[in-house]
């Protein structure tokens, strides 16, 4: 009978690099509240944001991935030759058709890549993490430049008060590539269909949200789903440095992090807190929160980061990552 060859498998992979972009705009509630029937104290008490940036004409989802897959590669030490393959995660991508993956490869110069966009919302860059992870564990790459990337400000009503308080542009970014040990874990992701029309966009143009069924979704189902990734790789949830929730509201990830710490996480576990200053960014929160994270000198190399993304589907997905 036939035999066909498979890819050479690795024993383990991790993110070599990380880099996330920001449009210059920054917006304040004080400026918000200009235009709409809001002010700062409430944004600040019931969503934890001061400031946001919002993109301009030329700030897209392809210009902004490209900036930040380009630092990401930077930071690992690489050049745009040596990655193989790009992941776009993104809800908010203009074009299907060409993809975002094969312009951002192009742009970065990362020539002949393997590139596809995907789209989880507000979870796609755990999506993105996981596929790129298995990809090169299986063989099929050598190294993935994983990139969650939004214009949120494309498909929000600017003067609707109950979501454009919230949402922000920006992207994240992380180089996937082999390491002999383990350094990020196995994927624990799912859908919660019931709740599928939660998240909508009814009239094709602006996103709407039933904001407090979410809330309640999120502070009660999401820290499960993050001690099942804790338990996949196995850990224990006193083994987390870092808590990198998706920045959908500062007062969920507080609950995520309070369960958690019931569970036996440490006080000094840092809790990412990235929406203060660049609101819900969508699938480029998780990535850019510990990018400047990273950065502040709050996360070091070798923590053990706990990351979980969740939003509209509902879809969620979350696992244990080194830090680069
Ligand atoms: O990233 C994707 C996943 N998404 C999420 O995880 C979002 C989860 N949901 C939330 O974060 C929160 O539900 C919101 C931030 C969206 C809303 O906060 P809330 O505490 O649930 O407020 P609410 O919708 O229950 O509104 C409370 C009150 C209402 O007034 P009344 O009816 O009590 O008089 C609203 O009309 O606050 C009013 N309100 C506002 N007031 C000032 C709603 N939005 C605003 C606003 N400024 N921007």
């Amino acid at each position: 009978m036939t035999k066909l060859r498979q890819a050479r498998t690795v024993a383990g992979t991790r993110i070599l690099g990380l880099g996330s972009s920001q449009p210059e705009r920054v917006v304040t509630n004080d400026d918000l509240a200009k235009i709409m029937d809001t002010d700062d104290q409430w944004i600040r008490d019931r969503v934890g944001i001061a400031e946001r940036r919002f993109g301009g004409p030329a700030d897209t989802v392809v210009s902004m991935a490209v900036d930040a897959g380009s630092k990401a590669i930077a930071a690992a030490g690489l050049s745009p030759s040596d990655v193989d393959t790009v992941i776009v995660a993104s809800c908010t991508s203009t074009t299907p058709i060409p993809n975002a993956a094969a312009q951002v490869a192009d742009l970065i110069g990362v020539k002949g890549a393997g590139g596809f966009d995907l789209n989880a919302a507000c979870a796609g860059f755990c999506y993105g993490l996981a596929a790129g992870s298995d990809m090169v564990r299986a063989g099929s790459s050598r190294r993935v430049l994983v990139i969650g990337s939004e214009k949120l400000t494309d498909i929000v009503d600017p003067v609707d008060r109950s979501t454009a308080i919230i949402f922000a542009d920006a992207a994240g970014a992380a180089v996937v590539g082999p390491s002999d040990e383990p350094g990020i874990g196995p994927v624990a992701w799912g859908t919660a269909g019931d709740l599928v029309d939660s998240i909508t966009m009814p009239n094709g143009r602006h996103i709407y949200q039933e904001g407090q069924s979410v809330f309640r979704w999120a502070t009660t189902k999401i820290a499960p789903i993050a001690l099942q990734a804790l338990e996949l790789a196995g850990l224990e949830p006193s083994d987390v440095d870092v808590l990198v929730p998706h920045q959908a509201n500062l007062r969920i990830v507080e609950a995520i992090a309070k369960r958690l710490r019931k569970h036996g996480a440490r006080e000094d576990m840092v809790v990412a807190d990235d929406i203060v200053t660049s609101g819900n960014t969508s699938s480029a929160s998780i990535p850019m929160a510990m990018d400047h994270m990273r950065a502040a000198g709050r996360v070091h190399s070798g923590d053990v980061a706990l990351l979980i993304g969740f939003g509209a589907g509902l879809s969620y997905a979350g696992q244990v990552v080194i830090c680069p």
